[in-house]
This record gives C-alpha cells, sequence and structure tokens, in this order.
C-alpha cells in the first residue's frame, strides 16, 4: 500500500483545511457546470471502481457522472454478481482491482471491509456509505447548508430520528465545523460504541428525548429512514420513533430561517411528513441531492491530489 495515498473513510482522518478545500472546489465545479464551461479534463484516464453491497441511487449515478464529467470512467461492481459474493477475499480483490483502476468507491455493510480494501490496495478509498458512516452525504449537507443559509459555524442543527451511519458523519462534521449539534432520539435507542467514543465529552453535542428543546431556535433540521439499510432493531418499532418526526407541529419554535435536510430516500409520513419536505420555502432536499455530484467530483479530485 502507499502510505501517503489520500483516502476518504471519515472525515475525522482529514484535516479541516483539506475539507475546506474540497468544499471550495465544489462550489467552483458547481459554477463552472451551470455555465456549462468545457472541464478540462483533470481525472482522464482515471478508472474508478466502484463496489456496491447495498442499493444506491443518488451515490452510483452522481460518481458516475462526476468521473466521466472530469474524463475518466466508472466501473460499477454489484458485488453479489462477483467472486466476493463466493468467497474471493477482500485482501485478493483489492489488489486485483488495483492493477485495473486508479481508485476505488465502495459502499458495504462492514466498514471494516473498507479499511481491508485502504490496506491492500494503492489506490485511494472513498466510503460511500458504511454501516457506521456516511461523509460524502455530509459534506454535501455542509455545502448545501452554506450556500442556501449561511456558514455552518457556531450554528444550531437538529438531527430527528435514529443515531445511524448519517448522524455519525454529523457529529464528527460537528466536532470539526464547530457548531451545535442537538440529536432527538427515542431513549429505546442507544448510541453504538463508535458514536459514544467521538461524542462523548462534547460541549457542543446534546443527545435529548426532548423535541422541543431540540428544535428551539434551531438553524437546519435533519432526519434520515427510521431504519436503515440492513440495520437491526428488533426492539424498535415505528412507535418508538412517532414524536420524532419531523412535521409541521415539531418544527414550530424553529429559526424563522430554518432549513430541512434529508440525505434520501425518504419515506412521507414516517420520519417526515410531506408537508415539510414538500415545502419549498424550507426544505433544501434537491439541491442537498444535487451538490452529491459536486462533492464527489471534488472529493475525487482531492484524492488523486489534483487539488
Ligand atoms: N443519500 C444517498 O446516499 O442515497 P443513495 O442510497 O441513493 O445513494
Ligand atoms: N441511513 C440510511 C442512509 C441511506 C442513504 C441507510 O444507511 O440506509
Amino acid at each position: 500500500m502507499t502510505l501517503n495515498k489520500r483516502s476518504f473513510i471519515n472525515l475525522s482522518d482529514i484535516r479541516k483545511e483539506e475539507l475546506n478545500k474540497i468544499l471550495k472546489r465544489a462550489r467552483q465545479l458547481k459554477k463552472l457546470r451551470a455555465k456549462g464551461t468545457v472541464f478540462k479534463n483533470s481525472l482522464a484516464k482515471v478508472n474508478l471502481a466502484m463496489i456496491f453491497e447495498k442499493p444506491s441511487t443518488r451515490t452510483r449515478v452522481s460518481f458516475e457522472i462526476a468521473i466521466k464529467e472530469l474524463g475518466g470512467q466508472a466501473i460499477i461492481l454489484d458485488e453479489s454478481m462477483t467472486h466476493l459474493a463466493r468467497g474471493e477475499t477482500v485482501a485478493d480483490t483489492a489488489r486485483v482491482l488495483d492493477r485495473y483502476c486508479q481508485i476505488f468507491m465502495i459502499r458495504t455493510n462492514n466498514h471494516n471491509k473498507l479499511l481491508e480494501y485502504q490496506n491492500y490496495s494503492n489506490a485511494p478509498i472513498i466510503n460511500g456509505l458504511s454501516n457506521i458512516s456516511h461523509p460524502c452525504q455530509v459534506m454535501a449537507d455542509i455545502m448545501t447548508f452554506e450556500e442556501s443559509r449561511d456558514k455552518i459555524l457556531r450554528k444550531k442543527i437538529t438531527w430527528m430520528g435514529d443515531l445511524n451511519n448519517v448522524l455519525f458523519s454529523w457529529v464528527e462534521a460537528a466536532n470539526i465545523f464547530d457548531f451545535d449539534l442537538y440529536i432527538a432520539h427515542p431513549k429505546q435507542i442507544r448510541p453504538s460504541k463508535e458514536l459514544k467514543k467521538i461524542a462523548n465529552g462534547k460541549k457542543n453535542i446534546t443527545f435529548t428525548q426532548n423535541v422541543k428543546q431540540a428544535i428551539h431556535n434551531s438553524n437546519c433540521i435533519i432526519t434520515d429512514t427510521w431504519f436503515s439499510m440492513g440495520s437491526k432493531k428488533s426492539n424498535i418499532s415505528e412507535q418508538h420513533f412517532k414524536r420524532y418526526q419531523v412535521n409541521e407541529k415539531n418544527i414550530i419554535g424553529a429559526n424563522a430561517k430554518v432549513a430541512f435536510m434529508h440525505c434520501l430516500p425518504a419515506k412521507r409520513g414516517k420520519e417526515v411528513t410531506k408537508e415539510v419536505i414538500d415545502n419549498k420555502k424550507i426544505s433544501i432536499v434537491w439541491d442537498e441531492a444535487e451538490n452529491r455530484l459536486h462533492i464527489q467530483k471534488a472529493i475525487l479530485e482531492w484524492c488523486l491530489k489534483k487539488i
């Protein structure tokens, strides 16, 4: 493995200045695309291998278009259609793909596999969502909040619902970018050991069952599906989550310019009502989805040391 390679596995692996560089480049690339500017092929001849163990719409399409628009190409592998599904090891797969591809994006149920790819390949590894985290998503979220509202520094951000992978990356982001994160969640759901490790003792991170406290004067309310792909929560039902639904009643008391974000896919009537997600004044979910494309381009360029 090349020791000085750049991977994008968790936000806290990367220095704040580097994350800011990625955000800045994403904003620039978005402007260039809107103007229809012909891109210089910053990633010409780059082959991106994407391995999916779970379904995806946004991540798959945005990465594929991102690499194409930068001059490279994507090879998309559904894990179940590869020899990984028949017992070939991650180590062998990584060493083989390494001979064809210059960068990998992996979506996996097992975060340790990302670390294994990282160990056995010379190519940078991008986390396209794991059971632990979803760093590309939260970079796009920060970009979206800042372009539609204001700098995230010292803002109050509210998370409602499950303690999942997207939240993990939000907690890392709160530690790095210095904003207050209120996490309103059912008491039946306990933070994982990974989440505890990064959140414990942090003054700007508050876990609560008090929705009013979490929403009061909030600048941004975020939620996600109550049941993530592949998660096993036998003791939790929709009933436990109901109080944490983002609906018109629950968001009373938030800042007058509050934004609503959701990584999507969303279940209207479950974690969010249509009155909120389809409210053009509050909801910025479509810009959030679009920004995956711009941030992904900047992440690819950063990993390959083009920025
Ligand atoms: N938000 C997100 O990662 O969406 P996909 O599962 O469609 O990639
Ligand atoms: N928390 C969700 C995010 C989907 C993009 C999941 O893991 O299913």
